[in-house]
């Protein structure tokens, strides 16, 4: 998904090359999230001329095009006291992936405004028919060139508008979502940022103390309907004087000053996620929905778009994040992929951290506690989410029933709106998502907010929108998970919901000692997640010398099985691009036993729970048709070592509680979608058309 980077230096010396060099890390930072293509937005060489340079390809493409300028066409040495910037990495939408429509992108031919935007206008059809009806000649495919141009439309009928004010008459144009940054050779220096639906962040770097961890908000009482497009083309657009009303609150800005007051030097990173700063400070402030930030001559001010609601949060806190960059590198890996299923061991016990008491069996989840009364009382549970997360929630649906008692739903997100599926008060909607900014996701949760549920979120990344929207919730603390394949995360979510059914349903003594079973089963989880990775070998030898050469693959599972097999497929085919299909072994008569022949390799979960002479029999339906599968079972597991000559491979891994088989089950099919995929030559941190954080509809 699109990747946003801003850099904004007051009164710190930087060279051009050093700033280039600052926004390409940035961008680089950011290439797990997917994209197609990358540029910058630089200052030229006249105060008045912003220098773009966009390329499609990787990062390194643009890299190489950077390099290959020569002196007289980029002077890498020319000093900049001051200076904003900005670059995006992006996944195409709205245009093919085509150098012109790559970001940033300018209003005009001088590039009088430049704009970046991670997300989608609905409107920018009639945007676009207006702004031609007035003259402009669009260039690009992108929904995005209209931003562009309304900025500079507005900014010509009223050259005296402020910065801040000209953004807020622009959104008030847009309909869909955003994350925006805009910079102006009208405002040299200043940087205007905004998100909706989008995620934003921003950094600040300086050598004095803070005096302050907080911005205010700065509210104004502009009415939006003076304004607004429609069918009635707005104030701002014919031209109105951009008035800006009423303050209803005052502002401190945030600046930093030595101690005569004199401003001091400060340096503005502004991302759509952390990665990409934390390399430069740790002091992060998270945007809110309609925040509009803007940075100028070292200030930084937040506006708020809408005049303030009762109970709105007026300030936004610059906080000290935690993570280090260290945990975001690859080490002795080569891929972060296969770096995220070894740290398994590592994460799961993470998620478990501070959270278990195995001598006294009690699970605290310290972000659900307050919440667990009301929790207990709902009619339903409603786990709702997407992918890989959307797994997690089938297989451990049946566990938190048998807990709770309570009936569960799982739903796909987008599905779930596509069905407008009634949600009441008495309703517990539960969004598990690694990334926290899923816009199917998210686009449910707001859904069941409007309709008073409570929500709790399971949630990887800190400080992201689901986390911070949800009433309550449950950080999975797997760590940042960079391979587009979600794998740590997985299991680590499977733990974080299996600990949810287990706070459940604590007060209930009938079920004590199933809690003992499981916790029992769940402290060993992460040595013997240790012991199925050393399958890798075995596994490595498999794709290599079997499963490379085939196109399509079958994997069958029931009971907590069925879950595993769907996530093993969705590994398979999205980062080796095989064919791979999850079928309940139950339903195999119903149809899928007409593909199985002699070549068609087949993964049989047959681990041992009370489906296991069910789950046999299907493998034997299977042989019986000269199928030779892959199987999946327990070690010294003697039904099955006699069945050798007759399976492709035996991949024997620990037996646990039947709740939790599935943590381990899933470890050998990571590792053979990891090893199909490198046999295959793919690269696997980057496979084609996924993103890791899909934050469009
Ligand atoms: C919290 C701290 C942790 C500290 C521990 C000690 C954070 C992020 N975690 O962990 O550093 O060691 O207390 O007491 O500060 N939440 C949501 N939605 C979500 C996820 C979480 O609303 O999707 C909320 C929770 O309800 C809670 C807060 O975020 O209020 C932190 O959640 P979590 O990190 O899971 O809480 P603890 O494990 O208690
Ligand atoms: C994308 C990713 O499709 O989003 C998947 O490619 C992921 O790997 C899915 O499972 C859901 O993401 P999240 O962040 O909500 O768990």
């Amino acid at each position: 998904m699109c990747g946003i980077f801003g850099y904004v230096n007051y009164i710190v010396d930087k060279s051009r090359g050093e700033i280039i060099d600052i926004l390409l890390d940035g961008l680089q930072k950011l290439e797990y999230r997917g994209y197609d293509s990358s540029g910058i937005a630089i200052k030229g060489d006249n105060p008045n001329e912003t220098t773009i340079i966009k390329r499609v390809g990787k990062v390194r493409v643009l890299k190489e095009e950077i390099a290959s300028r020569t002196h007289s066409d980029l002077d890498r040495s020319k000093i900049f006291n001051s200076h904003a910037a900005i670059a995006h990495t992006r996944w195409a939408t709205h245009g093919s992936p085509l150098t012109v429509n790559c970001h940033p992108i300018g209003s005009d031919p001088k590039n009088d405004f430049v704009v970046i935007h991670n997300g989608i206008i609905t409107n920018y059809k009639a945007l676009k028919s207006l702004l031609e009806s007035k003259g402009m000649v669009f260039v690009t495919e992108t929904d995005t060139e209209c931003i562009a141009k309304l900025f500079k439309h507005i900014y010509d009928q009223n050259p005296n508008i402020d910065f801040n004010q000209l953004t807020k008459q622009v959104l008030y144009e847009l309909e869909g979502s955003y994350g925006l940054l805009v910079m102006s050779s009208h405002y040299p220096n200043e940087v205007c940022a905004t998100r909706k639906g989008s995620p934003l962040l921003l950094g600040v770097k300086t050598d004095r103390k803070l005096t302050v961890d907080f911005v205010d908000v700065e509210y104004e009482d502009t009415k939006k309907s003076e304004n607004n497009f429609g069918l009635s083309p707005s104030a701002a657009l014919n031209g109105g004087n951009g008035h800006a009303g009423l303050r209803t609150t005052g502002s401190r800005a945030f600046l930093t000053e030595d101690q005569d007051g004199q401003p001091s030097p400060v340096e503005y990173f502004l991302a759509s996620d952390p990665s990409s700063v934390i390399k430069h400070t740790k002091k992060i402030l998270f945007l809110e929905d309609d925040d509009i930030v803007h940075i100028h001559d070292g200030e930084l001010k937040i506006h708020r778009l809408n005049s303030k609601q009762i109970g709105e949060e007026t300030k936004r806190q610059i906080q000290d994040f935690e993570m280090e960059l260290n945990e975001l590198m690859k080490g002795t890996y080569n891929h972060f992929m296969q770096k995220e299923i070894f740290e398994q061991p590592e994460s799961t016990f993470n998620t478990m951290r501070g959270r278990i008491d195995f001598d006294n069996y009690k699970v605290t989840l310290g972000g659900l506690e307050q919440w667990m009364p009301l929790i207990r009382r709902s009619r339903r549970i409603l786990m709702i989410a997407c992918g890989t997360s959307y797994h997690s929630c089938l297989a451990t649906r049946s566990i938190i029933e048998e807990l709770t008692e309570i009936p569960v739903s799982v739903e796909l997100a987008s599905d779930f709106l596509d069905r407008k599926s009634p949600v009441f008060r008495d309703d517990s909607c539960v969004f598990v998502s690694q990334s926290g900014e899923t816009a199917d996701s998210m686009l449910a949760l707001r859904y069941c907010i409007e309709r008073g549920a409570i929500t709790v979120g399971v949630v990887n990344s800190v400080g992201s929108s689901i986390s911070r929207q949800t009433n309550c919730g449950v950080h999975i603390n797997a760590g940042p998970e960079i391979g587009v394949a979600s794998t740590k995360a997985y299991t680590s979510q499977y733990i974080a919901l299996v600990m949810f059914a287990l706070s459940l349903s604590s007060d209930s003594i009938g079920r004590r000692s199933r809690h003992e079973e499981i916790l029992k089963g769940l402290q060993k989880i992460p040595e013997q997640i240790s012991a199925v990775l050393q399958l890798e070998e075995k596994i490595k030898k498999l794709c290599n010398d079997h499963l490379n050469k085939q196109k399509s693959l079958l994997l069958l599972g029931r009971g907590y099985q069925y879950a595993t097999a769907l996530e093993g497929a969705l590994k398979i085919k999205e980062i080796s691009y095989m064919h791979s299909e999850g079928v309940l072994a139950g339903e195999l008569k119903h149809g899928v036993l007409a593909l199985v022949d002699k070549d068609l390799p087949i993964i049989a979960f047959a681990t041992k729970d009370s489906l296991f002479p069910k789950t046999m029999s299907a493998i034997e339906q299977v042989i019986a048709r000269d199928g030779r599968p892959i199987i999946i079972c327990n070690e010294n597991e003697g039904t099955i070592s006699g069945m050798d000559s007759k399976t492709m491979a035996i991949l024997e891994v620990p037996l646990t509680v039947d709740c939790l088989q599935g943590l381990l089950n899933v470890i050998p099919l990571q590792l053979i979608s990891y090893w199909l995929a490198v046999s295959r030559g793919i690269d696997v941190d980057f496979p084609r058309n996924l993103a890791k954080s899909v934050t469009v509809e």
